[in-house]
């Protein structure tokens, strides 16, 4: 064999790469010939696989019978995740169809033997997960010489995998690795059917390339940028064309000019942001519950037992909080990072392990956090925000959980808005007057041992600062640099803002204020920032909780914008 190709054949193989696609739909009925079906096995078969173990065995599935029993099967576990989604996600996915189990002439069952070759496989012994690895790239090879031969192929993993080994009568020792769709199709879409239902957005190369150690991304030939420098650099203004059609385009619609109030405002915001009129619904919505403890807990400024952070988490995750609450109601995602709690997390869906560090030293005998932790609790957010902007996301909602994490507020909004200690320093869960008394001497220490300066943002996080509140102030630079707004909660993601809008002022065009919590502080910064807050209703909760009761408020703002008539398309004549 040589060791080149020529470009022609090279450009080839790229182009069915590129081209291969996942189907599901448009399949035409005539049976695929023997000898092609052969080609697409024998590719598969040809796969690398960990020691030679050649660890799978395909099952042609063709009886319609065994075909529509196992359609059920799938159509059960469609039901049952269905049932599982916020609100947004399940009318998404309403619309989106899963399988061709019935549509196509043949099914192919992927399996892999995890023991073939007894126990000295090589490779597999250091890592057990390589025979099913193995089997995997079985049926890449298998997609890309089906599309090859214009064979469209869907994966369906709607099983529960025991019950469909059962159903087909597969040995017990196999696991099924695929459910393969496979039939002739005319066409094959341009991108991924999900990117094209905005389910899903394809992640650029860049987010995925690091060079020498993670976390320095770079593509083959540019110069590495930290996450941090990346997202700052590509924080714009507001798209001016667009904030000037919304703009007009309020004021053609069928209402009195200006009567839609501050959601006229937050409408041409998105517009602004989106670089288009009318910006897209900002649906699905996520919120995203960083947590975090605080060494300041030491000093005794809440009543509250630290273990509580840790608590909340786990009453977050079995959906107990106030936050889920309000997030089913406004038909939201949450998901919670733990960025920085003192207690090991056991891992559970919807969790993000993150821990950048058990907690925050006592901000009143040394820095909270290194500058390096600061930096990387920061990336926390940005990447964050990245995944679930990724994820199909829309619209990202702050929120946070960490006992003390008010103190880590009044220290920080002291520290960039110069205002004094005790006009920023709130109860937090509320605590009595002496405890209060002693929170604002406890923030007055930790400002006067640190003496931090607002000109350097990283330094002033990482002297006074939380985990949570620097995961925070990624969150909202990682959503402003990829034009997504986000809704900011109370006094942690206000405290937050403080540090991303002096890192990066332009950032704020992404960003509206949730909702005034009662803590002093928070009013304070929102007025620094040139915030105004939606929603007043007195809460002092965190979580996330105001900024969710602000989602349909933001949502209804741009959908009035959307799909309100304006004066001439409804024939409505405007007054004299
Ligand atoms: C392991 C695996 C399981 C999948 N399961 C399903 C599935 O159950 N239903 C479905 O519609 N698509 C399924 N897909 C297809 C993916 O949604 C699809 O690969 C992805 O959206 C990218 O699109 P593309 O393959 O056209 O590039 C699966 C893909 C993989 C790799």
């Amino acid at each position: 064999m040589s060791g080149t190709y020529e470009p022609s054949i090279r450009d080839a193989v790229h182009r069915v790469i590129r081209e291969r696609r996942d189907v599901r739909t448009g399949f035409r009925r005539d049976p695929i010939p023997d000898d092609v079906l052969t080609r697409i096995l024998e590719a598969a078969h040809h796969a690398p696989s960990v020691g030679f173990s050649q660890p799978w065995d395909f099952l042609l599935v063709r009886s319609e019978e065994t075909r529509r029993r196992v359609r059920e099967l799938a159509m059960r576990q469609r039901d049952w995740y269905a049932d599982a989604l916020p609100a947004a996600r399940a009318r998404a996915f309403r619309g989106l169809k899963i399988e061709a189990i019935l549509d196509t002439p043949v099914n192919i069952v992927v399996t892999c033997d995890p023991t073939r070759g007894g126990r000295y496989t090589l490779g597999r012994y250091s890592q057990p997960q390589t025979a099913a690895y193995s089997a995997c790239l079985a049926v890449e090879n298998l997609w890309l010489a089906a599309r090859a031969e214009g064979l469209g192929v869907g994966w369906v993993s709607f099983f529960d995998e025991r019950e469909l080994a059962g159903l087909l009568g597969i040995p017990r020792h196999l696991e099924v690795v695929a459910y393969l769709c496979v039939g002739y199709v005319d066409a094959f879409p341009d991108e991924p059917e999900l990117a094209a239902a905005g389910w899903a957005r394809r992640r650029p190369l860049a987010w995925a390339v690091h060079e020498e150690r993670y976390g320095r991304r770079t593509l083959p030939g540019q110069e590495p940028v930290s996450l941090l420098e990346e997202t700052l650099a590509a924080i714009r203004p507001l798209d001016e064309d667009a904030v000037a059609d919304a703009r007009s385009r309020q004021d053609r619609m069928t209402k009195p000019r200006g009567s839609l109030g501050v959601l006229e405002d937050v409408s041409v915001q998105l517009a602004g942001l989106a670089g288009a009129c009318p910006p897209p619904l900002p649906e699905p919505a996520a919120v995203a519950v960083f947590a975090g403890d605080h060494g300041v807990h030491a000093q005794g400024v809440t009543p509250w037992p630290q273990e509580v952070t840790a608590q909340m988490v786990a009453n977050f995750l079995a959906g107990g909080a106030v936050v889920n609450a309000f997030a089913a109601q406004v038909g939201a995602e949450v998901c919670v990072v733990d960025v920085g709690v003192v207690a090991d997390l056991e891992p559970t869906p919807g969790l993000l392990p993150r821990k950048v560090r058990y907690g925050t030293a006592d901000m009143t005998e040394q820095p909270a956090m290194t500058r390096e932790e600061a930096v990387r609790a920061v990336e926390v957010g940005v990447e964050t925000a990245r995944d679930l902007v990724a994820a199909g996301n829309r619209c990202l909602v702050t929120g946070d959980m960490g006992i003390a994490n008010t103190t880590a507020c009044a220290a920080l909004i002291a520290a960039f808005t110069g205002s004094d200690p005790a006009a920023v320093t709130g109860r937090g869960t509320g605590v009595d007057d002496a405890t209060y008394a002693h929170k604002i001497d406890v923030v007055r220490r930790a400002l006067d041992r640190h003496c931090p300066d607002p000109a350097d943002p990283l330094g002033v996080l990482a002297a006074v600062g939380g985990l949570e509140h620097a995961a925070i102030a990624g969150f909202l630079l990682g959503a402003a640099a990829l034009r997504v707004p986000v809704i900011l909660d109370g006094v942690i993601a206000g405290s937050a803002a403080l540090v991303a809008a002096a890192l990066e002022p332009t950032a704020k065009a992404a960003w509206i204020a949730g909702h005034r919590s009662a803590e002093p502080g928070h009013a304070i910064a929102l007025r620094h920032l040139g915030l105004r807050p939606l929603v007043d209703l007195e809460l002092r909760l965190g979580e996330g909780t105001g900024a969710l009761l602000a989602l349909p408020l933001v949502q209804s703002a741009v959908r009035a914008l959307r799909e309100v008539a304006t004066f001439d398309s409804a024939g409505v004549s405007e007054k004299n």
